[in-house]
């Protein structure tokens, strides 16, 4: 059985930020078996393309006439001006969104409170806190004006409990939680869904960005437990995106069996 109701997504518009890779990029490739429209938004554009590629694979093997309409946009999320542009860079039958996966983020380093520099604690609230909410401004009132739209949060594990050596992408995550409970709260007169997802350990390029391209020290994380990879978290996004219109999938914290929180896990593979 699918994991999702293909019908309803047929001919939907989605798009999602950081789909150049990871969760993100397997999310398209998902969206675009389920008969959607894909714009894909990241700062790498040619793993934009490839992803592109890949959607129109997956969108021809579905055999689903509708959708299979892919665009990719280069996009920075921490970059106000291009935010302000990027409507005007979507091309003009894309641009009505219907679902906006808001999913680009990432963390840097494991320093302790004291040692974290100010770069890189600008640069996580900068994409992983203000990028999210800039474009969730640019769709709403769309959403609002047309009594439909879908906004999907990618929050953490780390939005629910901190751990030491994440002071910074914890506080980023727990924003997320708190933007996402506070627009939940805001459009409740309407048809408009907000749903956040809380994924535990996914296998991506998450930690080799966080040891800054150390990916020896980034495979350790994972080592003796099998992690999540990251189509199972799409797969959710997709599922709570294909609920019938007046069901709303609020929250959604979804970890590696041998995971229970950021810091309790079990490593049968490890002796
Ligand atoms: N992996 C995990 O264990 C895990 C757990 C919980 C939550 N999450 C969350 O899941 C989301 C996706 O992470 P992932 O695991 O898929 O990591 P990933 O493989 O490193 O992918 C991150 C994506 O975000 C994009 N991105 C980063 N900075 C950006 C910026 N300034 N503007 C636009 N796009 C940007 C990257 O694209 P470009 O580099 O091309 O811009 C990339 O496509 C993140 O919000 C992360 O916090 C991950």
């Amino acid at each position: 059985m699918s994991v999702f109701n293909a019908s309803r997504l047929v001919g939907k518009t989605v798009l999602i930020t950081g789909a150049s890779a990871g969760i993100g990029a397997a999310t398209a490739v998902l969206f675009a078996k389920g008969g959607s429209n894909v714009i894909l938004a990241a700062r790498r554009t040619d793993a934009l393309k490839a992803v592109a590629e890949a959607c129109t694979a997956a969108h021809k093997e579905s055999g689903i006439q509708q959708g299979g309409k892919f665009a990719t946009v280069q996009l920075d999320v921490a970059d106000k001006k291009q935010i302000a542009s990027f409507i005007d860079k979507i091309p003009q039958d894309l641009r009505s969104i219907d679902i906006l996966v808001n999913n680009a983020g990432f963390v840097l380093g494991v320093e302790k409170v004291g040692d974290i520099s100010e770069a890189d604690m600008e640069a996580m609230f900068t994409v992983n806190v203000f990028g999210l909410i800039s474009l969730t401004q640019l769709f709403i009132k769309d959403f609002r004006a047309r009594k439909t739209g879908h906004i999907i949060n990618i929050g953490s594990v780390a939005g629910r409990e901190p751990y030491a050596g994440g002071a910074i992408y914890c506080a980023t995550k727990h924003a997320v939680r708190s933007f996402t409970g506070s627009l939940l709260r805001e459009v409740v007169d309407t048809p408009i869904r907000v749903t956040e997802i809380q994924p535990g350990m996914v296998e991506t390029e998450f930690s080799v960005v966080r040891f800054r391209g150390d990916k020896a020290a980034a495979d350790k994380v994972y080592e003796g437990l099998q992690p999540l990879v990251a189509e199972d978290i799409a797969e959710e996004i997709v599922w709570a995106a294909s609920r019938p219109p007046h069901v709303n999938i609020a929250e959604l914290y979804v970890l590696p069996v041998n995971q229970a929180s950021p810091t309790i896990s079990f490593r049968p593979g490890k002796q």
